[in-house]
């Protein structure tokens, strides 16, 4: 089914580092209410609110004790029902995240089930065993957790009969559920309806590949030594069970008028990932394969063509992103500096050009680079057991240009914001880029106001295919359908651009030429 989603743009905020209206140092809903008319002013269709349900934030907010409450960190119930109808009233649509795979350790349903004990009842809520070895002090089996460490804690390690293990595939404050339990999926009913019946028009799926594991949980052959989402652990991911939720999902969002939105997190290879849209199942995943992609055109023409091929033969096409909370932001990723910026808002203008659904992370309008946090400073719990910390694509967004360290994040004499924004941010900060000709900011605004007339006119179909090329090694074409192609000049020479009209340049053309590391809509 087709819906305003196909070739939507919808930009994720990211409540904690977005806005925050009360002063104490996190974003919060009233954040984002007051910021409206910004969000409003981007010319994109949707929002995508990340966690702000009740929360003890061991994982910023991914780790959910009620799914049908707000966090008081965030606000409250009625603060939601407000931002909707203000976002509504704006033309947005809002998809919130609903997290299916696990819970949070602070859930009254995991805390009854620690209380109830083994073989209980309460216990088959989530995946609990006994440990190994002759005093079972052994984890289950030798799952790695994604964050790093074993995949199972003790369920009351000071308990001399209580020898269980409840599985966690991310932090130990994250218990997963068993989805094998008929009760879990009626759980998870009333919760995705709850946010339905309150007018979201759609939600995200967190780990959507998640949720089942392998039958009788066995050993993994192999001991995965890098965090990969769940791709190093086939036992623990993408087991055919899955499929049947999103085939009811579907059916109770078709069930809503207007239809309401499904798109799943599914980290999986294109092919894989394509059987979680068949028709009956979620409208969209994001295209993974895409989203990591540093800055290289023969990488970009192998997955885009690998993509378009899946598309053709599936009938799945791409949603893009090429930013979001977990990954490193684009212009570190594309080489640094003034030139990773220049490329990052390219690859930018690129994707605002192709077919499909499009996802944009908050910042990646102003073109804000990853930055190193300070250790002491960092909050990821994913650096606290494995390592590696995502805490520096998640600063909080520089509204203006101030001396002061929050540049309008907090109101003015809050104290120090939950993570630290770099001096001299205010040269990124939406007030200076409002001000600025030709700024990162002006030119998404203009990217995404020709995409809707182009759609609108009909030069632009959802439904166009892409035909990915290059020439020498660094000018890629993504030829869409109705003759419009986005070029990309990917080395460190200007390229010619295709005979036709330039219907927008992420850089001055120079000689008609497109300067190296820009690209161009043509038609
Ligand atoms: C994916 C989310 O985007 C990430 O931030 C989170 O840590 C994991 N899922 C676990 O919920």
């Amino acid at each position: 089914m087709s819906g305003w989603w196909d070739d939507a743009v919808v930009y994720e905020v990211y409540p904690r580092s977005f806005a925050d209206a009360d002063g104490d140092g996190v974003g919060d809903l009233r954040g984002i209410i007051e910021r409206m008319p910004y969000l409003a002013s981007l010319g994109v269709d949707g929002l995508w609110l990340t966690p702000f349900q009740r929360s003890p934030q061991v994982d910023q907010g991914y780790d959910i004790s009620d799914y049908c409450d707000v966090d008081p960190l965030f606000g409250t119930l009625a603060d939601f029902d407000e931002l909707l109808a203000s976002a509504h009233e704006n033309g947005l649509r809002i998809l919130v995240d609903i997290v299916p795979n696990h819970t949070s350790t602070d859930n009254p349903l995991y805390e009854a089930a620690l209380a109830a004990g083994p073989g209980s009842p309460e216990r088959d809520m989530f995946v609990f065993r006994p440990g190994r070895g002759a005093d079972q002090s052994e984890p289950p089996n030798n799952w790695i957790s994604v964050f790093g460490g074993p995949a199972w804690h003790r369920a009351a390690p000071d308990s001399a009969t209580d020898t269980e293990w409840y599985l966690h595939l991310f932090s130990p404050g994250q218990p997963d559920w068993n989805w094998e339990n008929p009760a879990v999926a009626a759980y998870f009913e009333r919760v995705i309806r709850f946010w339905f019946d309150r007018g979201v028009d759609g939600i995200r799926v967190d780990v959507a590949h998640g949720l089942f594991k392998a039958e009788g949980l066995p050993d993994s052959p192999t001991v995965p030594t890098v965090i990969d989402g769940l791709r190093s652990n086939p036992l623990a991911m993408d087991q055919d069970a899955v499929h049947e939720v999103y085939r009811h999902w579907r059916r109770v969002a078709d069930s809503y008028s207007p239809g309401r939105l499904l798109v799943g997190e599914v980290n999986l290879e294109p092919i894989r990932s394509a059987r979680y849209t068949r028709p009956d199942e979620l409208h969209q995943t994001f295209a993974f394969a895409f989203a990591k992609l540093d800055w290289d055109a023969a990488t970009w023409v192998s997955v885009g063509g690998h993509l378009e091929e899946v598309r053709q033969s599936t009938g799945s096409a791409p949603s893009w992103a090429l930013e979001n909370h977990d990954i490193v932001r684009t212009a570190t990723r594309f080489g640094g500096g003034a030139l990773g910026r220049r490329r990052a808002r390219a690859a930018l203008v690129a994707l605002l050009g192709l077919p499909g659904a499009v996802y944009v992370y908050q910042g990646q309008e102003l073109g804000l680079p990853e930055v190193d946090v300070p250790v002491a400073e960092r909050a990821d719990p994913m650096w606290q057991h494995g390592g590696v910390s995502r805490d520096g694509a998640r600063i909080p967004l520089p509204w203006v240009s101030s001396a002061t360290g929050t540049h309008g994040f907090s109101p003015s004499g809050a104290g120090r914001p939950w993570l630290p924004v770099p001096e001299g941010w205010g040269r990124y900060s939406i007030q200076v880029q409002e001000e600025t000709p030709g700024s990162d900011l002006r030119l998404f605004r203009e990217a995404t106001a020709l995409r809707a007339a182009l759609a609108a006119d009909g030069a632009f179909g959802s439904g166009d295919g892409v035909r990915w090329g290059v020439d020498g090694d660094s000018r890629l074409i993504a030829e869409r359908g109705r003759g419009v192609r986005i070029v990309v000049a990917m080395g460190e020479a200007a390229v010619p651009l295709p005979p036709g009209e330039v219907l927008l340049s992420s850089e001055p053309l120079v000689d008609g030429m497109l300067p190296a590391s820009a690209a161009a809509w043509v038609r």
